[in-house]
This record gives structure tokens, sequence and C-alpha cells, in this order.
């Protein structure tokens, strides 16, 4: 543990944060040069591999929840609601839901909209190519170890909040309408977020605002990463996105309706999420987990690919304000049940996650106090 802290050092000291550690290879421009084998950097190592013997049965899936109901006009909450979602964050780290407020045609627009982006030629794209500093984007890869075996995915990242984050020139502007699009998108998301985050304080017995207020009230970060995943020419072998917990507070997928690929840990289990449409697919990230002391859990996922179909997903992440310590609530610590972790700011441990790239559940377990 304390070797990658140190390793992060060395790297910011030779300023490496500003490049990637070797030329840059588009997936999709591989995947569009019909080849037969799969290059070896995109090879895991056995253990990693999708396998399917070991898989759930292909009727598990996560819980899905109709939140129809649980914003009622007169304030009060569904019981019954509330405890799917109490249930859901402690046993799970993942649910889905329906009913959530954002319009399915905004939802379609916006995946369709990004589809049409990524379908330009790779050469159109390199205008917004990415570095590791701010990851925002047109990017082929996480993290910046030297000769990673790497994932099996394009992406862009851009930031929608705090406002001096948001800046239209690193947002694409094909097709015409796609900044409209994510702007309003964003704003949606951002406010079933913050239904989402009264819920998961009211659980646990706190006022609603708790939550919210320890991640910097009206401060908080909003980032969206879009996945686009190509068709793969030996998908046994690949990862789309190696297994991982999502760094920040909670993060609000737009899956492929079409097309499976979510894979989430469940005792030991790989479950493969089978997305209902229009559906929202929630989960707990690291700072909601550090909150809460390890009650709601960040749970381990990734993306596997396949050989018939691309698939395009959109990873909106609610964030803390990046400059405020997160630490385990007041409320839910006691000498029988001291903290966890001790205080960190988001910008501290975002650090880690961009040098090192995905790596399991490894951020937030190297973060837990020393006992
Ligand atoms: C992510 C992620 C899942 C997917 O972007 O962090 O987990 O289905 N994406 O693309
Ligand atoms: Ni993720």
């Amino acid at each position: 543990m304390n070797k990658n802290k140190k390793d992060v050092k060395i790297e910011i000291k030779k300023g490496s944060m500003d490049e990637w550690p070797e030329p840059i290879v588009r997936v999709q421009s591989l995947a569009e040069s019909n080849l037969s084998s799969l290059p070896e950097r995109y090879i895991k190592p056995a253990f990693q591999r999708p396998t399917t013997a070991e898989d759930a049965p292909a009727a598990t899936n996560i819980p899905i929840i109709d939140l129809e109901g649980l914003f009622s006009e007169n304030g009060s909450c569904d019981d019954v609601i509330m405890a799917r979602i109490s249930e859901a964050c402690r046993e799970w780290g993942f649910f889905q839901v329906l009913n959530h407020g954002v319009r399915p045609e905004l939802m379609d627009a916006a995946r369709e909209s990004w589809r049409e982006f990524f379908h330009l030629p790779v050469n159109a794209k390199e205008t917004y190519s990415n570095s590791p500093r701010t990851y925002e984007g047109y990017g082929s890869r996480l993290g910046v170890e030297k000769g990673a075996i790497l994932d099996w995915s394009d992406y862009y990242y851009l930031h929608l909040l705090p406002p001096p984050l948001k800046d239209f020139n690193k947002w694409p502007s094909f097709p015409p309408t796609i900044r409209e699009v994510i702007d309003e998108y964003g704003d949606e998301v951002v406010k079933l977020c913050g239904r989402i985050m009264r819920v998961l304080s009211s659980n646990l017995g706190l006022e609603e605002d708790k939550f919210q207020d320890a991640f910097g009230g009206e401060n908080i970060g909003a980032c969206l990463r879009v996945n686009y995943y190509p068709k793969c020419p030996r998908p046994e072998l690949a990862l789309g996105l190696s297994s991982h917990s999502d760094p920040g507070g909670m993060t609000i997928l737009l899956p492929d309706d079409q097309v499976y690929g979510l894979q989430v840990l469940k005792d030991d289990t790989w479950i493969t999420v089978k997305p209902h449409p229009h559906a929202f697919i929630v989960n707990i990230g690291d700072q909601i987990q550090i909150l809460s002391n390890s009650v709601y859990k960040s749970v381990e996922h990734r993306v596997i690919v396949n050989s018939e179909k691309e698939r395009v997903s959109l990873a909106f992440f609610y964030n803390p304000k990046s400059d405020i310590p997160i630490q385990p609530l007041q409320e839910l610590v006691s000498t029988h049940n001291p903290p966890l972790y001790p205080p960190m700011t988001f910008d501290q441990y975002r650090l880690f996650i961009r040098t090192q790239g995905p790596r399991g559940k490894s951020h937030v377990e190297s973060h837990i106090s020393p006992r």
C-alpha cells in the first residue's frame, strides 16, 4: 500500500501527468482494421479474463426499484421503497431505478448523440485528445503505468460542475445538438442525484441534507465519462473496463439497453446486469462508502466485450466538492464503531486513481485507517 503512495509521488515529480507513457492507440482503429488476433497489450492475464463457468445464473440481476411515489407532493416518503434502496446500498452497492424523473427521450438523445460522435472517423476526434492531468477529452487509457495491459475501450470525459470547470470548448461540437443535449441531461441527472442523496441520508436516520452538506452543498462536482466499447475479435481474452470501484460519490449509469456488458461482483460471483429499458443504474462510489463508514458499499464492477456489437454507455459521476475533507460522518461513529477512514479530499484521492488506473477496490481499501 505504501509503495503505491510512493509511486504516485515519483510520477508527479517527473511531470509525467502531462503526457501518456506510450503513444495512444485508438481501440476503434484497431477494431476497424479487421484484426484476426488480439494485440498483446489487450490480453488480460488468465485470472482477470471473463469467465462463464463461475458466473451467476443468467436470471440473476441487481435490484430494480421503481421510484414512482417516492417523492410525493406532501413530502412524505414511501417506506417500502426506502427500505429497498437501503438494502440495495448495503448488500449490492448497485441498483436500477425506474420512474426516476428523467425523460426517456432525453436519455435516448444523449446516448445516440454520443454514438454519432464516436462514429466519426478517428482523426476527426483527435483534436479532443486528452492527457492524464485532467483526463478531459477523448481518451483511450486510464492510468499512466508504462507497459500496462489496456482495456478494450475509448472514452470521452468532461466536467459539468462546478460551473468554472464546465468548458464548452472541451466538449464535442458534433453532432450539432450534442452540447445542448449533454447540458440538459446533466441538469436532470444532478436533480436525480440530489433526491437519491436525501434518501441515503434518511435511511441512516440522519437529517435528509446531511450527505449533501458533507459533499459541499451546492458546490458538488459532476462529470461525465462516455464509454465506447468497439467489437472485439477475442472477447474472452479482454475486458472493456477492468474491475474497479468508482472513486466518487455516486454514479448514474445509462447503459446500452441493447447490449449487455456491465458485471457486478456479488459474493465473489460476477453478475451480468440486464438493463431495464430507460432505467438508470445507480451505484455507490468510494466517497459514500467513506461517509457512511462502510455501511453503504462501493462495489467492484467491470465491463465485458463481445464480437457482435459495439456498446455505448454514459457514466455520470456525482462527486463531493473537491477540496473538502471527506470522512465518516460523526453521527455514525462511536467508540464501539470507530471511523474506518481518515479524512481525505477528493482531489487527493483522485490523484491515486488517475495515476494507477482501475485496480479493483485497492484504492478505498488502502485508504483504511491503520489499526
Ligand atoms: C464506469 C463504468 C460501466 C459501463 O465508467 O465507471 O463502470 O457499463 N462503466 O460502461
Ligand atoms: Ni465504474
